[in-house]
């Protein structure tokens, strides 16, 4: 029997795989018997990306480091569009505060939903997952995990195996004419940890997507003399402040001067490769591991969640995001109640066709309102299918609508917007220090000051 599971297997407690500890302990709350859940995270802590380290290269324990995360990060995006639906950020900060946290105070919104419900004692930290198996003929599953504090390894078998490793983590590096002649730094976004150390730099950042955007605009923040952003496909096209421009994608580098394909040449003190990362699953044997380009709607991953080709080995947050914490919320929630057995698997070719049916759609997206509509429409989906509370996912699509409108009228003050929370109906508060002014990101300094009625403006809609 598929829907039979005693042990189950999540790999990775980041937000997704602490969103599948959630539902599962949420479904025992309400009185249900759950199976033995054991999860492996290979770090000393969870939180995933938002598990900031100063590490880059290898972790202590000679790791392969996990998080991209830099510690000038502020979310991308307003928190009215993550916002957990039974975890409001209401209840965890208990009075308002800005549509943008830096990266610090969401981990601490994540971290308090999942201390709680009680979970850590699920998960086995600095255990790292070397080896997934199926095995045909019992159909379950060995894992092979070091644990890295006691340096011993465990061989354990489980009935189905959730995967929530993320996959920003494993750069993607492309080969780039004469970059080995190039004598300045040459990093990837994975290893920039801060941008202060670029002050007075000319910074040449391939790629034209959030980690060239953003990491671009932290650098000028910081005072960056010049921030030069190749795009390979079509420009940001922001209005971007003085000292900062986009170029085409660049044709050559020698010594000091990079080339563009329009000819153009510039010199430069650093480059720093903002060019997306690899679905990377060391511990997959190739028949269970996904391969795909970063998008809405990775093949093979029916309802974008469980292997097609063996149905008890599930995903979690494998899209690219728009939406996130919510989302690793639904398809948590859906793959439990897969596990459960409260939803059935469909055969073979009903999963095949739901996919197709979905990939047909995903393939008809040709702009970022589609696109949005379209995560929003599949999380609608996973929704209706379990008890996880239903949201206004068309008001989140226009919030979503509103902050692309808000980045392109200026890319340096977008975070000084505030939007209404679909969850509470509560409006954020403005931020007592303009982002662009604010060069301490900590939580403490965030949450030192109240807000005052002053501060609070009409929201954007
Ligand atoms: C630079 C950057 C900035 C971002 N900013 C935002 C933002 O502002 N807002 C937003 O909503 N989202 C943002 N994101 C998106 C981010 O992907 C999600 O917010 C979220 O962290 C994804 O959660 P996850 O659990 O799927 O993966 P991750 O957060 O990547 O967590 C995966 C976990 O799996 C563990 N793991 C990996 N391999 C193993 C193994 N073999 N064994 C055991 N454990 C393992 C890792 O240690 C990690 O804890 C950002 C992403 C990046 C890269
Ligand atoms: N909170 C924040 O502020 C923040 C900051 C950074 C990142 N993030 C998150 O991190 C995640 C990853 O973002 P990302 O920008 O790193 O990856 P991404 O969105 O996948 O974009 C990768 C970029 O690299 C380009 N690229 C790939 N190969 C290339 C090549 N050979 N030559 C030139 N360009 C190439 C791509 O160009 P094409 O378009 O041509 O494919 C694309 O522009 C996103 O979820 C994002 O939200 C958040």
């Amino acid at each position: 029997m598929l829907n039979k599971s005693n042990r189950v297997a999540i790999i990775g407690a980041g937000p997704s795989g602490m969103a599948a500890l959630r539902a599962f302990t949420a479904a025992q709350a309400a009185g249900t018997e759950i199976p033995e859940i054991v999860c492996y995270e290979k770090q000393d802590d969870w939180g995933g990306q938002w598990n900031y380290t100063w590490r880059t290269g290898t972790d202590g324990y000679g790791e392969p480091v996990h998080s991209s995360m830099y510690r000038n990060l502020w979310s991308n995006g307003p928190k009215e569009a993550l916002e957990f639906a039974e975890y409001t950020f209401d209840e965890h900060f208990k009075r308002p505060i800005s549509s943008y946290p830096p990266r610090a105070v969401l981990w601490d919104y994540i971290n308090g939903r999942a201390e709680q419900s009680d979970v850590k004692k699920l998960v086995r930290f600095a255990n790292v997952v070397r080896r997934v198996e199926f095995d045909d003929s019992t159909e379950q599953f060995t894992v092979t995990v070091d644990d890295l504090q006691n340096k011993t390894t465990q061989v354990e078998i489980f009935d189905q195996v959730i995967v929530s490793t993320g996959h920003f983590s494993f750069p993607n590096v492309p080969e780039i004419a004469g970059i080995e002649t190039f004598s300045g730094e040459v990093i990837h976004a994975h290893e920039f940890r801060g941008a202060e150390r670029f002050a007075g730099q000319r910074l040449l950042l391939i790629g034209g997507s959030y980690s060239a955007e953003d990491i671009g605009i932290q650098c000028h923040k910081m005072g960056a003399r010049q921030v030069t952003m190749s795009y390979r496909s079509q420009p940001q096209g922001f209005a971007w402040p003085a000292g900062v421009d986009e170029k085409p994608q660049v044709a050559a580098i020698d010594g000091r001067v990079a080339t563009f394909v329009d000819g153009t040449s510039r010199e430069f003190d650093a480059v720093i490769l903002c060019t997306g990362y690899l679905h990377h699953y060391p511990f997959l044997p190739s028949d269970l591991h996904l391969d795909s380009p970063n998008n809405l709607y990775p093949e093979g991953l029916y309802r974008g969640v469980t292997w097609h080709k063996n149905p008890r080995l599930h995903y979690l947050g494998a899209q690219d995001q728009w939406f996130t914490f919510n989302m690793f919320d639904a398809q948590a929630w859906f793959v439990r109640d897969l596990i459960l057995g409260r939803i059935a698997v469909p055969t073979e070719d009903e999963r095949a066709d739901h996919m197709a049916t979905w990939l047909e759609a995903y393939n008809r997206v040709d702009d970022d309102p589609a696109a949005v509509q379209f995560q929003a429409d599949y999380i609608r989906d996973l929704i209706e299918a379990t008890d996880y509370p239903m949201f206004d996912l068309d008001e989140v699509v226009r919030i979503f609508l509103a902050w692309k409108a808000d980045k392109k009228t200026n890319i340096v003050t977008y975070r000084d917007g505030v939007y209404t929370s679909v969850m509470t109906g509560t409006t954020s508060i403005v931020h007592h220090t303009p982002w662009l002014a604010e060069l301490d990101d900590s939580a403490e300094r965030y949450l030192s000051i109240q807000a005052t009625p002053s501060a609070v403006r009409a929201p954007v809609k």
